[in-house]
């Protein structure tokens, strides 16, 4: 069975958007996702065709991306962060409890098609670990205990609420966002937290500043203009960090990359 016209056309929409219309392949294959529940061998040929690149292409970039799905993943698709900080914070711990909780593996979903599960890697979140993610959105500080209640909610039909962002939409919502179709939920809910603000508290203490912006040659500026500009940026950015260093702030992070 082929792609609806619908989504078709708003494949051929997405592509339109960029000056190189296969820069588009990312978001229209989230587009796929939320019309057909994951990537079907239809989309993969329908992105070919409004692309004019082969569909081994395609298949190519949506294998090689876990976020892209071969089988249909739940409503409430759920990422437990296993890296090394989410893990040793009791990321693992959250794994392994859901897993016996909700009776299914990794990558599988429950028999009602509600829940699927993921284990993830970093979602550069660590100061918040260990972190979850429903539909790509943030759970933070989870523990065993807060990751089945917060589940249970999902499958009972409760309305859960990120912990930095909007109400948790569906799976396929989710990817109709991440393809540029926005929901107007973006500006719902905290945007960052605490964690996230510690170190701008400490800099505003200090007074720290950041460099001032180098005067940036125009779009059409000269290559000597440009050097100049980046070299201008090295400088003040070099000058910057005699600061914080002269001002005593501790730089043990410096010191130990
Ligand atoms: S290790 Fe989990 S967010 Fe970084």
């Amino acid at each position: 069975m082929s792609i609806d016209q619908t989504t078709y056309a708003e494949l051929g929409e997405i592509a339109g958007r960029y000056p190189q219309a296969r820069s588009g392949l990312l978001p229209m294959l989230n587009l796929v996702q939320a019309a057909e529940g994951r990537i079907t061998p239809e989309g993969i040929e329908a992105c070919a065709e409004i692309l004019g690149i082969t569909a081994a292409e395609v298949s190519g970039v949506a294998t090689f991306y876990t976020m892209y799905k071969r089988k249909p993943v739940g409503d409430y698709h759920v990422g437990v962060c296993t890296n090394t900080l989410c893990a040793v914070m009791g990321g693992d711990a959250i794994f392994e409890r859901l897993k016996d909780h909700l009776d299914i593996g990794n990558d599988e979903t429950t028999a009602d098609g509600k829940v699927s599960l993921e284990h993830i890697e970093c979602n550069a979140a660590c100061d918040y670990a260990p972190v979850m993610t429903v539909n790509w959105e943030f759970m933070d500080n989870m523990t065993p205990q807060s990751a089945t209640q917060l589940v249970d909610d999902l499958r009972s039909g409760v309305e859960v609420t990120s912990t930095r962002g909007p109400r948790i939409c569906t799976w396929r919502e989710a990817e109709r966002v991440l393809a540029g179709f926005p929901d107007d939920l973006a500006d719902e809910g905290p945007a960052a937290g605490h964690a996230s603000l510690v170190g701008l508290g400490i800099a505003r203490e200090r007074g720290w500043t950041a460099p001032r912006p180098p005067e940036l040659g125009s779009a059409s500026g000269s290559d000597a203009s440009k050097e100049a500009a980046v070299e201008q940026a090295d400088t003040g950015r070099a000058e910057s960090e005699t600061k914080i260093d002269e001002s005593g702030a501790d730089t043990k992070h410096e010191d130990d990359k």
